[in-house]
């Protein structure tokens, strides 16, 4: 079945203390939205590319001005983003079904991260070909994790068989559309979508991913994208 992309972008980026949403900052010669927009647009099996975005047309423009061509063929038309990323993305699934069938797989990717390999995406896609009803990216938890309340540590929790969530998180568009607004009209948080298949009573696949595919959520972050970057295009 077809793969399409939708991208939440509609993030306002404050814990990054800047003026303009971190999507839109340059990371080196374009956009970071350009970057993840390209990790996505180049790979052979995506079909389309649906953003979901805040930003005025100025800064769209330039987003589209510094994608490849063969990505900016593929991008739909975008939509307006809500005031959750979750609702962003639920707003995203609606615009992409003009497009796409409810059986197409959908694989949701944040716009703060630009460091995707096309590896990762053929290890997802793997999953989903080996009959996997949803798939995410991810990887098992390193560090000691402890539990801390007003920086007095409380407890330190066993991290066996915890791992971090990444993004793209595959499903099928029409079962994560219904699921997201199900859990959106519960007025549940829902950070990552493999949640509100979860709580549709799902068993999505986690696929282990790099590492490097980093969330830019701080300052600090924009440096280490770029040096990522280098390793990931060379
Ligand atoms: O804020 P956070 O890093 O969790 O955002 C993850 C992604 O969700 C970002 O790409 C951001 O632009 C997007 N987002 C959105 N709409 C919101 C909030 C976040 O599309 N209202």
């Amino acid at each position: 079945r077809p793969v399409w992309a939708v991208i939440p972008a509609a993030g306002s980026g404050s814990r990054m203390g800047t003026a303009i949403p971190k999507q839109f900052l340059m990371l080196q010669d374009k956009p970071v939205l350009a970057h993840t927009l390209d990790r996505l647009g180049l790979h052979p099996r995506l079909r389309g590319i649906q953003v979901a975005t805040a930003a005025d047309k100025a800064q769209w423009n330039a987003v589209a001005q510094h994608v490849a061509p063969l990505t900016r063929d593929k991008l739909l038309p975008v939509c307006v983003g809500g005031e959750s990323r979750a609702q962003s993305v639920l707003r995203g699934l609606e615009a992409l079904d003009a497009h796409a069938d409810p059986r197409d797989w959908v694989l949701v990717h944040d716009a703060a991260r630009p460091c995707l390999r096309q590896a990762d995406i053929d290890a997802l896609l793997q999953a989903l070909d080996a009959g996997a009803e949803g798939a995410i990216l991810g990887a098992p938890v390193a560090d000691t994790l402890k539990r801390v309340d007003n920086c007095v540590i409380q407890e330190t929790v066993p991290r066996q068989q915890l791992w971090r969530a990444f993004t793209p998180q595959a499903f099928r568009l029409g079962s994560l559309r219904a699921a997201l607004s199900a859990a959106l009209r519960q007025g549940v948080e829902i950070t990552d979508e493999a949640s509100a298949i979860e709580r549709a009573g799902g068993h999505p696949r986690m696929v282990q991913g790099h590492t490097d595919n980093l969330k830019i959520t701080l300052s600090e972050d924009m440096d280490m994208a770029a040096i990522i970057l280098v390793g990931i295009l060379a």
